[in-house]
């Protein structure tokens, strides 16, 4: 791995190990709550605009910036010859450790859940806003916190897991997860959608995704939409730059590209329409809050009103901890690549060390969703300086301002200064002409960059949440 740059195993290692990237808890954790959010229909078209008219080309970009500098996120501009571009590898990096801060937490829960359907599924149906809560260190009966101990051990495991994917390596470690879990994770959600969309007050829930609210079309949903796709997609921290360095010259990237971000974007949708059915159908519109909670919440009634309940529910969790595993692997091995070789740590230290100090950072993300009244920071010109809970400033941070400059940095790299022709020549290399480059070439150079920062001045001089 030191002296020569590792590469992806098989073929399919590659595909297999981006979609891994991208299909995550973003995917199902995330998605549907902003879909909530966003009003449904309107949410879901802008996304479904943005996904091929900016994710694409921008995940285009990255791949190819990664494959023709081969190597890490900082160091891939300079290699180019653009070392002034710099600050988008060092941002990527940063948004990506603050990311992985609280995905591996998120990870946690999810490894709670699992034990939670295969030893209490009882307990969860009973109450399933109550035993969420309990979860994060809140008793609602009796309105009391505390420290929320077992689910930050869960947390614990689940950085433990990771740090040890690592540290073995990028092809035994990543493809291996993938292979299995991706298929299985897909065909469960069918499943999933079946059973929530019929349950009785569910179609409440599809005719809002399905109905377009002009009302919702602002430019705060556009800034969610664009984020999320972002985040999604795992573009804007430059992961894409570290996987496409370890593609070998003769794959496809345009329909590696292509496949990836349809694959990402189907799981999202269809959890999206498992999700908010089902809080339709069983907790009503206004049923849960906002945020964090949404899709284990609700899913507790999806499970409850199904055969086999509670293995569908352990199944269905544990998959979704294999889809957090690679995203959270990967995140990772962005940020550990490049200390390795730009300082020329040894892996195995430099994987504890990070996955230590990120673990103990995300206890606050973990803390501050119930247990404790901890408070960020954050700024924006319609509301000014406020103070949101912690983990919410976090996400903020990186998915609302972060991600959207990183992916901004990158579209306009190739799109003025390394060139979109490099980037088609970098494409071209696997011997297959690229149809769509003058469409990628224009998109690249206007729409994408154009939107970002359309989307975040708007969305910053009119406020950056929704209200
Ligand atoms: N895309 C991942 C998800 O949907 C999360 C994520 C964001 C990510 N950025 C990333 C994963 C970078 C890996 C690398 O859950």
């Amino acid at each position: 791995m030191d002296d020569k740059r590792a590469q992806w195993g098989s073929k399919f290692g590659f595909i297999l190990a981006a979609a891994g990237s991208a299909v995550g808890l973003g995917n199902i954790w995330k998605f549907p709550g902003k879909a909530f959010e966003g009003g449904g229909g309107a949410f879901l078209l802008m996304y479904l605009l943005i996904v091929p008219l900016i994710g694409m080309p921008a995940m285009l970009s990255e791949l190819s910036i990664g494959r023709a500098s081969q190597s890490n996120v900082v160091d891939a501009f300079g290699k180019l010859g653009h070392k002034g571009y710099g600050w988008t590898g060092w941002m990527g990096w940063a948004v990506a450790f603050i990311i992985t801060c609280y995905y591996s937490h998120v990870g946690g829960w999810v490894l709670r859940y699992v034990f939670s359907y295969a030893i209490e599924s009882q307990k969860v149906y009973a109450d399933p806003l109550g035993y969420f809560y309990g979860m994060l260190g809140y008793d609602p009966a009796a309105e009391a916190t505390f420290m929320p101990w077992l689910v930050l051990l869960f947390a614990l495991i689940f950085m433990a897991i990771c740090a040890f994917v690592i540290i073995k390596g990028v092809e035994d470690g990543i493809e291996r997860f993938n292979k299995v879990g991706m298929p299985a994770l897909f065909l469960i959600l069918i499943v999933l959608f079946v059973r929530a969309a019929t349950l009785p007050g569910a179609m409440e829930g599809l005719r809002y995704m399905l109905s377009l609210d002009m009302a919702k079309v602002t430019p705060q949903t556009f800034l969610i939409a664009l984020s999320q796709a972002f985040y999604s997609l795992s573009l804007g921290m430059s992961i894409m730059v570290t996987y496409g360095s370890y593609l070998p010259k003769s794959e496809d990237i345009a329909k590696n590209t292509f496949l990836v971000c349809t694959m990402d974007t189907l799981v999202a949708v269809i959890a999206g329409f498992i999700v908010v059915p089902a809080v339709f159908a069983t907790l009503g519109p206004d049923g849960v809050g906002k945020g964090g909670g949404f899709a284990f919440v609700s899913l507790a009634g999806v499970f409850e009103h199904m055969p086999g309940g509670a293995f569908f529910g352990f199944l269905f969790y544990l998959l979704l901890l294999f889809a957090a595993l690679t995203s959270s692997v990967s995140l990772i091995e962005g940020i550990v690549a490049f200390l390795i070789e730009r300082k020329g740590w040894k892996r195995t230290p430099t994987t504890l060390v990070t996955c230590g100090v990120m673990f103990l950072i995300g206890c606050l993300y973990t803390c501050s969703q119930a247990a404790f009244p901890l408070k960020g920071i954050w700024f924006d010109f319609a509301n000014g300086v406020t103070f949101p809970p912690l983990c919410d400033a976090m996400e903020f941070l990186t998915d609302r301002i972060m991600i959207p400059l990183g992916a901004l940095g990158c579209c306009v790299f190739v799109g003025w200064s390394w060139k979109p022709e490099s980037a088609i020549a970098e494409v071209e290399r696997c011997g297959v002409r690229f149809r769509l480059a003058k469409a990628f070439g224009f998109l690249i150079k206007f729409v994408a960059p154009a939107a970002v920062i359309l989307i975040l001045c708007v969305s910053l001089f009119t406020g950056t949440t929704l209200s």
